[in-house]
């Protein structure tokens, strides 16, 4: 279906209920892609019954929304409404989020991150060699376990330093998992009140609990430490509140909350769909392969691999634009604004997606092809900044993107230094909806452990 826009109009095109329903219930995230492909990146309004946000997928609007206007668009509204149940009052909600993101960026700058890449790779090297059992054995793994468990041993590092012990830590990641995944139903029916069961509903409930089991006792017990260390749950026991309060348990616990469910489903996920796109381009797995091989060599990954994962990096960055992991984040307009030429009224819905932007033929060629030479020439005027927007953009950009691409070239190049792998499930893989988009079916692996000179 292509949508015809009339010239110089004020409002958005509509698209009808009976249009969007059944592709939103068939395979979500493609349809929300090809809602905003069909408006050849124009605004338009979904109508989803009682909500009707706005598709915002123009890189000049995405520019709006998420910098020059940011203030007007803020994460309030029902789409949120899982979010603030899983993490509370945490950088994720408005009235907390100054003084979260005030307490929390200086742990995640270039230089802070830097500094713990030494660590970070000892702890993901021993992550990757506890895949070796599964290797010896031929016994194929479920990638994305896999995957969110070494990512959690990597995001436990940062948050918790050693604190965490390997009974909570394993408690912990499932726990993440299955809130993250258990409220896709939510995201898609935002307007459904939680008085009504809904699938997921109790699994979330019990995935909260755990989560809480495992976080209070930790800060209680990191408080009566007086930590001075550089990871993040130090540094909330020390913090202070506008009124040089020290924060509660409970903010403390909403922020950690908060910053562990965006670290690591994200980060698992998007390393998940690595497998079958590199089975699927066996070029470009042979130079990663390569790279590897050169600048890891017999291993184990380590501080100083990392510049040289060059063409790695290139990889993750265009595994990121096909299958951005963070693939909606929604908005609502405080005040009316005029988004190119659309009138948005105040208490609007938008809806902003990589997954769309990403994919629209006005600025990326071919767009539905994997190609990570896009990534591979020297930054330059080429793309419009606003086209690319995995970890999203402006003062509430994403407070992980050093950490991921440190940690995720290094889980990589520790993975294919030790291991040939294969995927062993079949696809097609279609991007389910959740906290982070993830592949179905799941991606099965196998692992055979390469001969070191
Ligand atoms: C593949 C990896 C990741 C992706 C795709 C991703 C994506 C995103 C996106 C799109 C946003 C913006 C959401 C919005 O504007 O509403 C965001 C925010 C955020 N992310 Fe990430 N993220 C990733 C990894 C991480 C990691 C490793 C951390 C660890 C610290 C992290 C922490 C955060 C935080 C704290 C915010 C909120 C920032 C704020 O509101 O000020 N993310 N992320």
């Amino acid at each position: 279906m292509s949508i015809t826009i009339p010239a110089g109009t004020r409002q958005a095109a509509t698209l009808p209920l009976r249009h969007v329903l059944p592709r939103l219930l068939r395979d979500p995230v493609n349809a929300l892609a090809g809602f905003g492909r069909a408006a050849g990146g124009e605004i338009v309004r979904i109508n989803l019954g009682p909500l009707r946000p706005y598709l915002v997928s123009h890189p000049d609007h995405v520019q709006r929304v998420l910098r020059d206007n940011w203030r007007n668009y803020t994460r309030d509204g029902m789409f949120w409404e899982p979010v603030r149940r899983l993490a509370g009052s945490s950088i994720f909600t408005e009235e907390s989020w100054d003084l979260s993101r005030r307490i929390l960026q200086p742990l995640f700058t270039a230089r802070h991150m830097a500094s713990l890449t030494g660590a970070l790779a000892e702890t993901i090297d021993a992550g990757v060699a506890a895949l070796e059992p599964h290797a010896r054995a031929g016994r194929p793994v479920e990638a994305s376990a896999e995957m969110a468990a070494i990512v959690a041993r990597a995001v436990n590092r940062v948050l918790f330093g050693s604190r965490i012990s390997q009974a909570d830590a394993e408690r912990l990641s499932p726990a993440y998992t299955i809130a993250g995944s258990s409220f896709g139903p939510r995201l898609l029916m935002p307007f459904m009140p939680y008085a009504v069961p809904m699938p997921g509903d109790r699994a979330f409930r019990q995935a909260v609990n755990t989560i809480d089991e495992v976080m209070y006792p930790l800060i209680r017990r990191s408080r009566a430490e007086h930590g001075d260390g550089g990871d993040v749950i130090s540094a909330l026991c020390r913090a202070t509140d506008e009124d040089g309060k020290p924060l509660s348990d409970r903010r403390i616990r909403d922020d950690l909350v908060g910053v562990y469910a965006a670290a690591s489903e994200t980060t698992a996920m998007a390393l998940t769909w690595l497998w079958p796109t590199l089975e699927a381009h066996p070029e470009v797995a042979r130079r990663m392969v390569d790279e590897i091989d050169e600048v890891v060599g017999v291993g184990p990954v380590n501080a100083t691999s990392l510049p040289g994962l060059r063409y790695t990096k290139a990889v993750l960055q265009e595994l990121l634009r096909l299958y951005p992991a963070g693939w909606i984040f929604p908005r609502r307009a405080v005040a009316d604004d005029d988004l190119g030429g659309v009138r948005i009224k105040a208490g609007a819905q938008v809806l902003l997606s990589p997954f769309v932007t990403h994919r629209l033929e006005e600025f990326w060629d071919r767009p539905e092809v994997f190609d990570p030479e896009r990534f591979t020439a020297e930054p330059g005027e080429r793309r419009h900044r606003w086209s690319y927007i995995p970890f999203g953009g402006g003062s509430r950009q994403c407070l992980g993107v050093h950490l991921y691409y440190i940690e995720a070239p290094l889980i990589v190049a520790a993975i294919l230094s030790r291991f040939r792998t294969s995927v062993v499930s079949t696809g097609p893989y279609t991007p389910v909806p959740a906290a982070a988009t993830h592949p179905r079916p799941s991606v099965r692996l196998t692992l055979s452990i390469r001969e070191r000179i």
